[in-house]
C-alpha cells in the first residue's frame, strides 16, 4: 500500500497506517475513522500531538529499498524473533504515524517527527543504541571510555543499514582493523614498522588487546599492562627463581607494543637497551662482552643471556 502524497485531509492523514491498524486493532481503526468523518479537524490536531506506531509495512510502502536491505541485516533478521525489536523500523526511529501521514512532504510539520539518528549529536546517537544495549557486558565501561568522551559514537564503527548479517556491524571479518586505522594514524604507521604485532597480517586485531567500548586504562582488555601481555605471553611473566627485576616492573621497560624499527618490538636496539641500565657490564671480571664475542661469535647480549625474562636455573639468565 503506497500512501498518496501531498493531500492533507484528515482521512488521508491516517490512510498510511489504516491497513496496519486494521490488522492490529480493528476497534481503534473504526473509532479513528468515525472521528475523522465527524470531527476531522480534531483528529489532525490530536495527530499533531502524539505520533503512534504504524509498523514496518507502512514504512516499507515508501522506503522499499531500505526495508528490503534492512531485512538482511543483523537487526533485520533479529526483528522477527526479538521482543526488543518488535516495533521494526520504529524501534529505532520512534513512532512514525505523523511522518508517514506527511506523505513525504518535508514542509509538513509531521515529517520531521521521525528520528533520523544521523542528525543527532554523538552522545544522543549512542544513547539511542544503548536503550537496548546498555546491559551488554562489553559496553559496561562505555560512558567513561575514551571514545564516548571524545564524541566517537556507535555509528562511527557500526552501520545498521549497510551490509548483511553480523558483518554489517564492523565485525572482525569485515574491515574491523581498517575502521580503527581510519582515525588512528599513528598506530597505522607503527604497524608498518619492521617489528609489529601481526595485525596487518590479519592474525590478530586491534580488539585482541582493546575494547573499543571502553576499559580501565587505554581501553585495554585487562586490568593492567602486565595482565594483558600475560594473556598471550604468560611464559615471560614468571614467577622465576631468578627474576630480572625490570620484567616484573613492566614489559614496557623494554618493549613498545604497536610497532618498532628495532627487533622484537624493543624500545632500543641491543646492546643499548641493556647498557642504559648495565652501563658497565662485566666490569668486575675477564668475561667482557667484547672479548667473549670475538672468541665465540656471540654478538648480542641475549646470545648469551638468552632467558632474558627470567630463569629458573641460572642467575645470569643463561640457559
Ligand atoms: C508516505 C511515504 C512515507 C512513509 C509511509 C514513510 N516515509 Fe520516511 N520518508 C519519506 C520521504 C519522501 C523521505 C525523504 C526522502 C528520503 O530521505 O528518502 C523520508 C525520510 C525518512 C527519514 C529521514 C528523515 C530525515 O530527517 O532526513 C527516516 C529516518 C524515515 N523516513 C523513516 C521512516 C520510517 C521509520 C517510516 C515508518 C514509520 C517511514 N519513514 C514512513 C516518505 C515516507
Ligand atoms: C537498530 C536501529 C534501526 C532500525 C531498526 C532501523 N533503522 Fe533506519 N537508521 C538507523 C540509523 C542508526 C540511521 C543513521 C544512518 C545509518 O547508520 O545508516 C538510520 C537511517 C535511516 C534513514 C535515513 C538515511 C539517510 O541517509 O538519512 C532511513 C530512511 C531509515 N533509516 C529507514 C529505516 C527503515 C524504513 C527501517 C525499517 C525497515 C529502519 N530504518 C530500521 C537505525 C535503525
Ligand atoms: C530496539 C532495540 C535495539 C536498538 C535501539 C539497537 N539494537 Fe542492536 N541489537 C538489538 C538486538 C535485539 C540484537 C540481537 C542480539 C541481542 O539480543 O543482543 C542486536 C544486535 C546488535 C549487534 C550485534 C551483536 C552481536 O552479537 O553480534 C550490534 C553490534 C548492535 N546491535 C549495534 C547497535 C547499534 C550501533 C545501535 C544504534 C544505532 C543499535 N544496535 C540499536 C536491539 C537493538
Ligand atoms: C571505536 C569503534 C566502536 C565503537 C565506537 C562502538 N563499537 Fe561496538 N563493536 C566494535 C567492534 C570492532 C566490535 C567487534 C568486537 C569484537 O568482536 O571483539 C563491536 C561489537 C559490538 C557488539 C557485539 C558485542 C558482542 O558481545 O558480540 C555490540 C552489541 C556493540 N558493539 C554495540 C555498540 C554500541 C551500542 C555502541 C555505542 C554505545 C558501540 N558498539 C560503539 C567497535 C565499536
Ligand atoms: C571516528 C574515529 C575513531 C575510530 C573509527 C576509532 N577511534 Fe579510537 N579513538 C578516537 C579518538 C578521537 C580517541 C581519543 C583521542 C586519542 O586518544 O587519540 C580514541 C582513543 C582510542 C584509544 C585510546 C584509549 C586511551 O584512553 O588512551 C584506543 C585504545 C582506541 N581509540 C582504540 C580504537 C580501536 C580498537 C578502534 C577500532 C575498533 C578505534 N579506536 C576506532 C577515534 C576513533
Ligand atoms: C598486543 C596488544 C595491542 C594491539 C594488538 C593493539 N594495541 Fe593499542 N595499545 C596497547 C597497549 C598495551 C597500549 C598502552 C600503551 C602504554 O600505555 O604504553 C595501547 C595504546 C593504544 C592507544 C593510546 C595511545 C598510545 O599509543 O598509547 C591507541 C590509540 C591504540 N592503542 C590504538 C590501537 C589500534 C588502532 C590498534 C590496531 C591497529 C591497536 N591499538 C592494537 C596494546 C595493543
Ligand atoms: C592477544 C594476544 C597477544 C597479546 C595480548 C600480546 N601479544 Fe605479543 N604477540 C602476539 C602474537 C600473535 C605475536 C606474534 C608471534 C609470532 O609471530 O610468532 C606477538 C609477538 C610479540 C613480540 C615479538 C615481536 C617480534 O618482532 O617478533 C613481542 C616482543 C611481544 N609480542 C610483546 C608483547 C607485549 C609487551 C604485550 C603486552 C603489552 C603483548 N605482546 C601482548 C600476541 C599477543
Ligand atoms: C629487560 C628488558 C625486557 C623486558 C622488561 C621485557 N623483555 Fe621481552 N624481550 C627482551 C629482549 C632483549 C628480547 C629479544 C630477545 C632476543 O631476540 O634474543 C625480548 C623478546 C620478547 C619476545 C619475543 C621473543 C620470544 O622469546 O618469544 C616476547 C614475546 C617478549 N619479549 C615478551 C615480553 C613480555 C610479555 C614482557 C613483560 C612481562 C617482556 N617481554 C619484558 C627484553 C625485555
Ligand atoms: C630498566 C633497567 C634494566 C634493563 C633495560 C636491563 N636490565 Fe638487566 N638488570 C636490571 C636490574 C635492576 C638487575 C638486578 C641487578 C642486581 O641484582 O644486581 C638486572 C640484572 C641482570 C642480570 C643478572 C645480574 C646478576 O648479577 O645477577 C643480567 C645478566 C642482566 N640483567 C642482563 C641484562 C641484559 C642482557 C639486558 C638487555 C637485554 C638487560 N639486563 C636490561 C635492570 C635492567
Ligand atoms: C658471549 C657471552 C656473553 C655476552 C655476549 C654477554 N655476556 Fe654478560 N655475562 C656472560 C657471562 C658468562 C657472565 C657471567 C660472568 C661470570 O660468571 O663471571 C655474564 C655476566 C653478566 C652480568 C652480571 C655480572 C656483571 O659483570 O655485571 C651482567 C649484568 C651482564 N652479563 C650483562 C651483559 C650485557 C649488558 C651484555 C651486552 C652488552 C652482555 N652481558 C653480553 C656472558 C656474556
Amino acid at each position: 500500500m503506497r500512501p498518496s502524497l501531498g493531500k492533507t485531509s484528515p482521512v488521508t492523514l491516517i490512510t498510511p497506517y489504516m491497513e496496519e491498524l486494521k490488522m492490529r486493532n480493528p476497534r481503534t481503526l473504526i473509532s479513528l475513522l468515525a472521528a475523522a468523518g465527524v470531527l476531522g479537524a480534531a483528529v489532525s490536531l490530536r495527530a499533531a500531538e502524539t505520533a503512534a506506531f504504524v509498523g514496518a509495512e507502512t514504512c516499507a510502502g515508501c522506503h522499499a529499498e531500505v526495508a528490503e536491505k534492512f531485512a538482511k541485516t543483523f537487526h533485520g533478521r533479529k526483528a522477527k524473533s526479538s521482543d526488543k525489536l518488535k516495533a521494526g523500523c520504529e524501534s529505532c526511529h520512534g513512532p512514525g504515524s505523523l511522518h508517514a501521514a506527511a506523505g513525504g512532504d518535508k514542509n509538513n510539520p509531521g515529517f520531521a517527527t521521525i528520528k533520523n539518528l544521523k542528525n543527532l549529536s554523538a552522545s544522543e546517537q549512542s544513547a539511542a543504541c544503548l536503550t537496548c544495549h546498555k546491559d551488554a557486558k562489553q559496553l559496561m565501561m562505555w560512558k567513561t571510555g575514551s571514545h564516548a568522551t571524545n564524541d566517537v559514537s556507535c555509528l562511527k564503527c557500526h552501520s545498521v543499514h549497510a551490509g548483511e548479517g553480523r558483518k554489517s556491524l564492523a565485525a572482525r571479518s569485515q574491515g574491523e582493523t581498517e575502521t580503527c586505522l581510519k582515525c588512528h594514524r599513528k598506530q597505522k604507521a607503527d604497524m608498518n614498522l619492521a617489528s609489529h604485532h601481526p595485525v596487518p597480517e590479519g592474525k590478530m586485531f586491534c580488539t585482541s588487546c582493546h575494547n573499543p567500548h571502553g576499559g580501565i586504562e587505554g581501553n585495554l582488555k585487562a586490568d593492567s599492562l602486565e595482565e594483558l601481555c600475560g594473556k598471550c605471553h604468560s611464559e615471560k611473566l614468571g614467577p622465576f627463581a631468578f627474576e630480572h627485576s625490570p620484567v616484573a616492573d613492566g614489559c614496557n621497560n623494554c618493549h613498545v607494543v604497536h610497532g618498532s624499527s628495532n627487533d622484537r618490538l624493543l624500545v632500543m636496539p641491543q646492546p643499548a637497551i641493556c647498557t642504559t641500565c648495565h652501563w658497565k657490564p662485566h666490569s668486575q671480571n675477564a668475561a667482557a662482552p667484547g672479548t667473549i664475542a670475538r672468541i665465540s661469535g656471540k654478538v648480542r647480549c641475549t646470545d648469551c643471556h638468552m632467558d632474558i625474562h627470567g630463569s629458573d636455573y641460572q642467575k645470569h639468565f643463561k640457559p
